[in-house]
């Protein structure tokens, strides 16, 4: 890994030993076990090994009954996606999103166990993360952030490498939220209406990368599908889940998804959590000694009780969590004092993870990296930490101090802090750079700091969260995919009067940048997403060119939210999914928008050539046959062939590029988007220096769903492959054909 520092290195170094896999047992071995165990338990046991205990009934946000028959605990439910929430001190690592942002398989994985070993020292059995759904297909939607991007392929390598990361660690994973809980309006009331191939090229094919990763538990969402209940969804859960992809594992509800005793049973559930419903009405309990009573009058058979209690001791056993796993080492609900410190180095995977995930989305004459200017002007509040604490508003629900975190459920508390500003401190320390401060989102004194500053560094930001809280109006979803507090016009203040001015965006999606652009004098912009505890270290590394910025957008920037072709649904209605396969760089390219930034951009302070592509596949046509496994049809993953190339720094800087691999299908794959991500391969290189390129292809990445055959099929006639620096900056291209 030769495009970090020295000390960057050293991170490195501890990172691959972080994420060294524990050895794991198989599935055959853990069930094997389970169903031993399962011999020694009572029908009550076996109904509170499936239930929770209620809502705020243990330490942690889930909690199963212990039974007395068998060495087995009372299972520790943890979210979430970018820590352990409600536990302190953790690491607050960047979101998902962020990560995904970086394109680097290495790091994603390192992420993963570096945060499943905080869950297992802190004696959490089950962390609620990684997150496939919400994919993204609305750009304003709350929970986005938790989830590594817009492209399923992009997302079901992240799904794969979180997992294996967390579950080396030794912590059982949850795939969430299946299925298609794509925004907070109405989220446990609408019913996603969707037709079965964009299912699964779109929404699904993540979940196919879980569930090969042998991700222990899956939730099911609020929403319905297709005018069923995620959680009771025959379907979905027995079908698509357990019967396509092989699951092994189980499913767990998501907190008051469950809506019935008998049909979330037979239609596969596996779980039910909290176990105590808050609203429907409030304190019904639908497991449990109801599930005992349905069992006894048969509506639910012995067979599936035993198949969901075996389901969640194999999922234990698979992650040996029956040798010696610690005990829970805090409670969610009294300030979440930890009694042990399992922060270990994170802060380190956290700083490398938040540099690498800054997209530079522009930079007129090199403004950066910067040269120790005379004067700075750092302007916004963004630019520091909330004056009322970090963790001052529950679950981060407020927009207050520099946005690190989205707020909700996956959120965590930050240990620590450090803001753009504080970052920025550090550095001058030793240059003489005179810093000039306005840290308010005035735009009046902002101009009136930035007027006699070399340059001026202002700071925006967007924010969205889980529906649970309304932050400034929003309730959940953003209203609008502009900057917040008026950011427009601060950058417009600061330009006016500062022609050097740079503007760094913390923002949970993406932003409509337009009027931003439209001022001269605005040279260059960083966009930053939600670092976590780091984020000013890690922003200072890359503004002072310590590394350059290697990060690429893992969605697009449209020029307006029209462009993106989405209804969002409000007021309780239905979400039809009409957008079908086009969504995000899919929707522009069939409909040919320009986007501001495409899905795939970011610059560097260096730049690279591509050369000397080799497309090489040899398949052939019809459908996967092979017999299911865990991931589905076996022959899904051979890999059929490879795509070679070699990328050179052809620039004067270390610096870092992602090789992303698109494929245009053929005809006989009727209306497929021109171009889909099927592959990529982030490179860290010296100047001058070479570095190989080998993307593989499974059977699956040349494959679409053909519904009348309800197979994955190969499609006869000639692929295009494209290879860029991004969905359009496409450097080589090529062909195949099948
Ligand atoms: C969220 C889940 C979360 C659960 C437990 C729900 O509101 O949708 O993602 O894991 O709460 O906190």
């Amino acid at each position: 890994m030769h495009y970090f520092s020295a000390s960057a290195t050293a991170t490195l170094t501890v990172l691959s030993a972080a994420a060294l896999t524990q050895a794991l047992s198989t599935w055959d071995a853990a069930y094997e076990k389970a169903q031993e165990s399962l011999q020694s338990l009572t029908q009550d046991e076996k109904a509170g090994i499936v239930s929770g205990v209620t809502w705020e009934g243990g330490p942690c946000v889930g909690n199963t009954y212990a039974p007395k028959s068998i060495a087995y605990p009372s299972l520790c439910l943890q979210d979430g996606p970018l820590g352990i929430r409600f536990a302190n001190p953790v690491t607050v690592f960047p979101a998902a999103i962020n990560a995904g942002a970086t394109w680097d398989r290495e790091l994603i994985r390192a992420r993963g166990a570096a945060m499943g070993a905080e869950s297992k020292g802190l004696g959490v059995h089950v962390q609620l993360a990684p997150v496939a759904g919400a994919l993204g297909k609305i750009p304003s939607a709350g929970r986005n952030w938790e989830g590594f991007g817009s492209d399923p392929y992009l997302s079901g390598i992240a799904m794969q490498e979180a997992i294996e990361g967390m579950q080396g660690s030794g912590v059982q994973a949850c795939a969430k939220h299946y299925i298609l809980n794509e925004q907070e309006h109405g989220r446990d009331s609408m019913s996603s209406n969707i037709d079965d191939r964009t299912m699964h090229e779109l929404y699904l094919w993540p979940f196919y990368d879980a569930v090969k990763a042998n991700v222990a538990s899956v939730m099911c969402s609020y929403n319905k599908i297709n005018g069923t209940w995620a959680c009771e969804n025959e379907a979905v859960l027995n079908g698509l889940l357990k019967e396509e992809l092989g699951f092994r594992g189980y499913v767990m509800s998501d907190w008051n998804a469950q809506h019935s005793t008998v049909e979330s049973a037979n239609t596969g559930m596996d779980m039910t959590m909290p176990g105590s419903d808050f609203n429907q009405p409030p304190g019904s309990i639908y497991w449990d000694s109801n599930l005992v009573e349905a069992v006894a009058n048969t509506s639910v058979s012995q067979d599936r009780l035993d198949d969901m209690v075996t389901r969640i001791l194999a999922a234990w056993y698979l992650l040996e969590q029956d040798e010696g796993y610690p005990e829970v080492a805090f409670s969610s609900w009294n300030g979440g004092k930890a009694s042990v410190d399992v922060t270990a180095n994170h802060g380190d995977v956290a700083r490398t993870i938040a540099r690498d995930s800054i997209v530079l989305l522009k930079n007129e004459n090199q403004t950066l990296p910067l040269k120790n200017p005379a004067s700075l002007a750092i302007i916004g509040s963004d630019a520091i930490v909330n004056p009322d604490g970090a963790n001052a508003c529950t679950d981060r629900g407020c927009n207050k101090g520099t946005l690190a975190e989205g707020w909700g459920s996956g959120t965590a508390e930050f240990p620590y802090l450090i803001a753009p500003l504080d970052g920025i401190q550090k550095r001058v320390a030793s240059n003489g750079t005179k810093i000039v401060t306005s840290t308010t989102d005035d735009a009046t004194a902002g101009a009136e700091a930035a007027a006699g500053a070399d340059m001026a560094i202002v700071f925006i930001t967007s924010d969205s969260g889980e529906g649970y809280i309304t932050v400034e109006n929003n309730a959940g979803d953003r209203n609008d995919l502009n900057p917040w507090h008026d950011g427009n016009a601060l950058v417009k203040a600061v330009a006016a009067v500062n022609t050097k001015t740079i503007v760094v965006v913390h923002s949970s999606g993406p932003v409509i940048l337009e009027t931003i652009l439209q001022q001269p004098n605005v040279v260059a912009v960083v966009f930053a997403g939600l670092p976590g505890q780091e984020s000013g270290n890690a922003l200072a590394d890359v503004l002072y060119g310590d590394v350059s910025p290697s990060g690429k957008l893992p969605y697009t920037i449209g020029q307006s939210e029209e462009d993106y072709g989405i209804t969002w649904v409000k007021d309780g209605a239905n979400d039809d999914f009409s957008e079908g396969l086009f969504i995000d760089y899919r929707h522009f390219d069939q409909n040919e928008i320009a986007p501001r930034y495409e899905f795939g951009f970011g610059l560097s302070y260096t730049r690279f050539n591509f050369s000397g592509i080799q497309v090489n596949v040899d398949a052939t046509s019809g459908p996967a046959t092979g017999a299911v496994g865990v991931g589905g049809a076996a022959d899904l993953y051979e890999v059929v062939g490879t795509v070679s190339l070699v990328v050179t720094n052809i620039g004067d800087v270390a610096g870092a590029e992602v090789a992303q691999l698109y494929l245009g299908f053929p005809d006989t794959a009727p209306a497929t988007p021109p171009k889909q991500l099927r592959g990529f391969q982030k490179l860290a290189l010296e100047p001058s220096a070479n570095g190989d390129v080998e993307i593989e292809l499974r059977r699956r990445d040349i494959s679409y769903w053909d519904v009348a055959q309800q197979q994955w099929v190969v499609p006869t006639g000639t692929f295009d492959v494209y290879v860029g620096a991004s969905s359009r900056d496409i450097r080589l291209t090529g062909t195949f054909t099948v």
